[in-house]
């Protein structure tokens, strides 16, 4: 039994994938179908679903979706189409390859005429797997918190990035479900505003008090004593324990690592990726100059400016005091090998 009701970030019901449109929040809840493998790869681009476990959950039903979508030729063959469709629409979040691969692996098996059931099965028992995961790696996270905390996040990793139940903002419901006396500082996230219009909705939404930061407000507050530990998420965790996370996440773990204040990453081991070594190797998703140089359709620099705008960057191992998957709270240094 969960400690807190996961919402309802991406399910499947009646040939649809029902998404919580997260480019709406916080002004409006709605739940959106989709109904075409286009749809999907355009929710997952524009970030109507996001964060890395919720990815990779959105691309698993995304097959069913190109199943219920009909079309002519092969079954097997327009499944892969819609795989490779997916696979290619964000690069940084392992958790959308690997789901998709295990999709692949199981539409291999049995005949075709049981591959909708076999995929079902299989997209049902990631989501599943994912709620257990948050669980438990949210129970382990909330070990690190104690009453009377004030924790900085990063992004959002609470139940919109996941299949529910969250990843390290999922910790601090957590702890704040066990009775202690929790309180969040949720950095803006510039460009799309995760932090000050995601995570800050969940924290009211489970009446966790919440304050938004802009990110270059974070070192004045790292430097002033006020900040028990920094939790984020991660999109693609190396081998070696380099992590990938929303751009801004390295120059916390910087400004963390100075503050003496301990730097936790929180994520389920569908986001480790063992067969790269270290993270240099973890491709980094480049997005749009209008993200940066407009906002609400008004622009915020001279027109012709370019924008450098990556989605992510990577914090190497050191900077990270323990990373917290559903198997327990790992140390440096870290040795991610073998199946995930
Ligand atoms: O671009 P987004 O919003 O999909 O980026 C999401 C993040 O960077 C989250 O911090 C990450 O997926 C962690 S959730 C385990």
């Amino acid at each position: 039994m969960a400690r807190f009701e996961p919402l309802p970030t991406v399910r499947f019901a009646e040939g649809e994938l029902r998404i919580i449109d997260q480019t709406l929040l916080p002004g409006r809840y709605e739940i959106l179908s989709l109904t075409t493998v286009d749809a999907v790869c355009d929710a997952i681009r524009l970030l109507r679903v996001r964060g890395a476990p919720a990815l990779g959950i959105a691309g698993a039903y995304g097959l069913l979706v190109a199943i219920s979508e009909g079309g002519g030729g092969n079954l097997r063959d327009r499944v892969d189409d819609a795989a490779r469709r997916i696979a290619a629409t964000r690069p940084t979040a392992v958790n959308l390859g690997w789901a998709l691969g295990r999709m692949l692996i199981a539409s291999r098996t049995g005949d075709v005429s049981d591959l909708g059931a076999v995929l079902e099965r299989e997209a049902h028992a990631i989501l599943a797997e994912d709620l257990a995961m948050s669980e438990a790696m949210t129970s382990h996270g909330a070990t690190l918190i104690a009453d009377g905390d004030a924790v900085l996040t990063h992004c959002n990793t609470g139940g919109l990035c996941s299949g529910g139940g969250g990843t390290a903002l999922g910790a601090v419901f957590a702890a704040a479900a066990d009775g202690r006396s929790v309180r969040v500082f949720a950095d803006e996230t510039r460009p799309l505003l995760q932090g000050a219009r995601l995570t800050a909705w969940e924290c009211a939404q489970r009446d966790v008090p919440v304050t938004v930061l802009v990110e270059g407000a974070a070192a004045s507050l790292l430097s002033s004593g006020n900040v028990a530990s920094v939790f984020v998420g991660a999109d693609r965790i190396a081998a070696n324990g380099d992590v990938a996370n929303k751009v801004g996440t390295l120059g916390l773990a910087i400004l963390a690592r100075r503050a003496g204040v301990p730097f936790y990453v929180v994520a389920p081991s569908s986001t480790i990726d063992s067969a790269i070594p270290d993270g240099a190797h973890i491709p980094i998703e480049h997005r749009g100059d209008d993200e940066v140089i407009r906002f609400g359709g008004i622009a915020t620099a001279p027109s012709g400016v370019d924008a450098y705008n990556p989605a992510f960057d990577v914090t190497p191992a050191d900077l990270v005091d323990a990373i917290v998957t559903e198997r327990g709270v790992h140390r440096f240094p870290y040795q991610f090998t073998g199946k995930r």
